[in-house]
């Protein structure tokens, strides 16, 4: 028989999502062997997780009994790191898992979500997967979110909207004017700050205020965690409580769990690599700020945005690749003259400065 008839008509255009290359199909590509690539593809942390996680892996003696469906050990955890009553946390298998289910608990078939791109791809992924309506309003010249376009877009069947701060890949946060205008509406508000140790600047403390309100954050970037997905979201009560409902029993496998517990009784430890993080990202900005045909933005993430002249973000792109450094090329319009480039280690910044010197020279 034809199998594809059994399928859903609304995924046949589905565009996947782009994730990126494992370390390995990238190593075949520059020929170079896995462990010599430099990585800045992913907003992955250079420095990887608190020592203390490998450990505490290795000592756990329950790995053949299910997880606790009800988080009670890192939502407390959690509570007391964000300084959120527990009551409104909600642990997730990395920030996207929280988008899935965030849209799964809130969408009924056509229903509308928007999206405000240039931002993180999974949104609109999720959106598809799921059957609701993608509303795409692009951001401004600045790459701010264009409120008045934003709002004349939302209609009775807009549920969510999607706000990143700072917002990836453009690096830029959201102001609060905008939030609460939105917050304003009878929609769900759902701020990802999934860089936030990286901005120190969220809008958690609204939460309780605002029973619209989620703020979505992940492990994957500050702690080192990003195989091991675990995210977490803070919302109103009465939300959480559908979520935990909906969402699968054992979604943090407990190997997660561990890493969690482990990397927020490490907080010294892992915030020192954020400031080196962020510090380097300074001297990238610096650098490549003074180099002709590449111009950076200013970024809270851990991340650059960079501009290439001449329209040749793709062969610079390609020449970084031969070299074993992996960048992030974005083949949507507005973004073809830009690469986004995470934020390594000071070595990672040299090797890559040098690099892109000697391409612009030969280009
Ligand atoms: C804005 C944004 N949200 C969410 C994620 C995914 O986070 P997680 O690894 O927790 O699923 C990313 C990853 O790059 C991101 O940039």
């Amino acid at each position: 028989m034809d199998i594809t008839k059994l399928f859903r008509r609304d995924l046949r255009d589905l565009r996947p999502y782009e994730a990126v290359d494992s370390p390995e199909a990238l190593a075949e590509i520059a020929g170079i062997p896995a462990e010599d690539i430099i990585k800045l593809n992913a907003n992955e942390n250079p420095y990887g997780p608190s020592p203390r996680v490998k450990q505490a892996l290795g000592n756990y003696g329950s790995y053949h009994i299910y997880p606790d469906a009800n988080q009670t050990a890192p939502r407390r955890a959690l509570e007391e790191y964000t300084g959120i009553p527990a009551e409104h946390i909600l642990v997730g298998a990395g920030a996207d898992e929280l988008i899935d289910l965030v849209l799964r608990a809130t969408l009924e078939p056509r229903d509308k979500v928007i999206s405000c791109p240039p931002t993180f791809g999974m949104y609109s992924f999720s959106t598809q997967v799921i059957g609701g309506m993608l509303i795409s309003i692009p951001r401004d010249k600045e790459f701010q979110v264009d409120l008045p376009k934003v709002k004349k877009a939302m209609g009775t069947m807009t549920k969510v909207i999607f706000l990143t701060s700072p917002n990836n890949p453009t690096g830029n946060s959201i102001t609060e004017d905008v939030v609460l205008e939105l917050l304003e509406e009878d929609i769900l508000v759902v701020i990802d700050e999934t860089y936030f140790e990286f901005s120190g600047q969220t809008f958690a403390h609204l939460v309780p205020e605002y029973s619209n309100l989620v703020v979505l954050r992940t492990l994957s970037k500050w702690a080192g965690l990003a195989g091991l997905r675990v995210g977490y979201g803070i919302m109103a009560p009465r939300l959480l409580q559908l979520l935990m409902d909906i969402k699968q029993p054992y979604n943090i496998n407990a190997a997660a769990e561990v890493a969690l517990l482990t990397s927020l009784n490490d907080l010294d430890y892992l915030m020192h690599n954020v400031e080196a993080i962020v510090q380097e990202r300074e001297r990238l900005f610096t650098r490549l700020s003074l180099m002709r045909g590449i111009a950076p933005r200013p970024s809270l993430g851990n991340f650059l945005l960079c501009d290439i002249a001449n329209g040749k973000a793709l062969p610079v792109f390609r020449g970084l690749a031969q070299k074993g450094i992996f960048v992030r090329y974005f083949n949507v319009p507005r973004l073809k003259n830009s690469l986004r480039i995470s934020i390594g280690k000071p070595e990672h910044t040299d090797a890559l400065v040098e690099a892109l010197e000697q391409i612009f020279k030969e280009l």
